[in-house]
């Protein structure tokens, strides 16, 4: 049944467009037809998609969840008693049981050995950096190194910085393919003297214009002595991340960027020596193993649970288990290929979208080709004068298609703010005139006359052609002739 659900997906997408652009698509990415297993998923796992018309193309917000692993969870939990964990009750004991065979599928998943790394659950990617920023070391003299293209709950690590007398410094990306160059991280990383903490935190995939930067990295910042986050929540959903291979002191992921289900869960996943490194704030439910009143003192659990505040989201974790399960059931590197065939696609056909007048209808931030990026691509609409379509116009117009898509700075806004053109001066000017507040409408007033957003469209696991097709039809809407 899904066989033929399939057929007939394929044959529609030979058959549709103009030039018969599948043919040519598959001519192209020849390796796209081994990820046929893909279709048949979709039809079988993802029918809400199609069946309610949704292009969706914002994988990198949030990924979707296979209809079975709902369902076996909803049947998991059904057929079980769990009880609050780390007790001795039969019902807690189901629980407990469940988190640590959780925390080694995480392990698995990663290839990461249980000697070296622990996963400690949190409720999601930005959480996990949470702990490593309120837990990290920092005192005067240390150094927190960020990049220009880092999430805002990576950004957000500086305020602990500040507070505690450490300075962050910023490499920039370089436009217009918004990569970092080698020569000017070393430079950044050779400047600090080694008696200091030093922590560098950067994302493997960035959120904004999917450039994946170098994990090669890891190795370069531990050789000069850093200590090394990396925010692997854009990464993971379609690339191998492999912890055999690459020894991050801190990996962040949140769970339903993976695979959709469930949401509230995410894990730092932790080089044991690293975590032991990290100093908690406080202490509280689940995280001790004495504490008095009286006595005014605590003993903190060792390892993960030292870190994992109150009650787990222990009916979800189950999930995460199957969820990984389903990835591997289906091969993360067959996800990328997929996902990277129709990103190549994907690009060139807005690179090569030109008004009558010859000028680009698109402007990418990010690499134009395929090597070291992953699916998510970052632009904005020009119309034939030159003059940018505002991304919340394109959003609009996206949205009345059923079409799923991101605009502004996605919450990386030093990707944002070097890919636009907005100046340190510029900035520093606007922010400063506000008070304690201000809204985006204050902020885009501010920057008048100059694009404060991009848009965004993200591939991920059950992205087809047909979706891309599509988006690529609605883009040439802004086509003049
Ligand atoms: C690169 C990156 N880091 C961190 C986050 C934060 O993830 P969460 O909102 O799940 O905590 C995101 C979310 O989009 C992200 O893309």
């Amino acid at each position: 049944m899904g066989g033929i659900i399939v057929k007939d997906a394929r044959r529609r997408e030979r058959a549709g467009g103009p030039g018969n652009d599948y043919a040519e698509f598959l001519a192209r990415y020849p390796a796209y037809e081994s990820t046929a297993v893909v279709d048949e998923l979709r039809a079988k796992d993802f029918s809400r998609l199609d069946r309610q018309g949704h292009v969706y193309l914002d994988y990198t917000g949030g990924g979707l969840y296979s209809e079975s692993l709902v369902r076996d969870h909803a049947e998991f939990l059904v057929g079980h008693v769990l009880g609050n964990p780390h007790s001795t009750n039969p019902t807690s004991a189901i629980a407990t049981e469940r988190v640590e065979s959780c925390r080694h599928r995480v392990l698995r998943f990663f290839n990461a050995s249980p000697d070296e790394y622990v996963p400690v659950f949190t409720a999601n990617a930005t959480h996990a950096l949470k702990l490593v920023g309120e837990g990290y070391p920092f005192c005067g003299g240390d150094v927190l190194l960020l990049c220009f293209d880092n999430h805002n709950s990576v950004n957000g690590l500086r305020e602990y910085d500040r507070v505690r007398g450490a300075v962050t410094k910023y490499v920039p990306v370089m436009p217009p393919d918004m990569r970092i160059l080698d020569c000017v991280l070393e430079r950044y990383l050779d400047e600090t003297p080694k008696i200091c903490n030093r922590l560098f935190a950067y994302p493997a995939q960035s959120n904004f214009s999917g450039v994946q930067h170098p994990l090669e990295w890891i190795e370069k910042a531990h050789a000069k002595g850093w200590d090394v986050l990396l925010d692997a929540a854009a990464h993971v959903p379609t690339n191998r991340l492999d912890l055999g291979r690459w020894h991050p002191d801190y990996v962040a992921i949140s769970f339903y960027k993976m695979f959709g289900y469930p949401t509230g869960v995410g894990a730092l996943i932790a080089r044991r020596e690293a975590l032991e490194k990290l100093r908690r704030p406080w202490f509280a439910g689940g995280t001790i193993t004495v504490a008095s009143v009286q006595a005014d003192k605590y003993f903190l659990a060792q390892g993960a649970q030292g870190f994992e505040d109150g009650t787990l989201n222990y009916a979800c974790l189950p999930a995460v288990e199957r969820g990984l399960d389903f990835l591997d059931s289906i091969g993360i590197d067959l996800i990328h290929t997929r996902v990277m065939s129709l990103a190549g696609w994907l690009i060139e056909h807005m690179a090569a979208l030109t008004h009558g007048n010859g000028r680009p209808v698109v402007r990418i931030y990010g690499p134009a080709d395929t090597s070291m990026r992953g699916g998510t691509v970052a632009f904005n609409v020009y119309d034939a004068s030159g003059a940018t379509v505002d991304h919340l116009t394109v959003e609009k117009r996206a949205n009345m298609m059923n079409i799923s898509i991101r605009t502004g700075c996605f919450c990386n806004p030093g990707a944002g703010e070097l890919a636009l053109g907005l100046s340190k001066g510029e900035m520093i000017q606007c922010l400063d005139r506000s008070g304690s507040r201000m809204s985006v409408v204050e902020f885009r007033q501010c920057i008048d006359g100059k694009s404060t957003g991009a848009v965004r469209v993200s591939l991920g696991l059950v992205s087809n052609f047909e979706d891309v097709r599509t988006f690529l039809r609605f883009l040439g809407q802004f086509r003049e002739a």
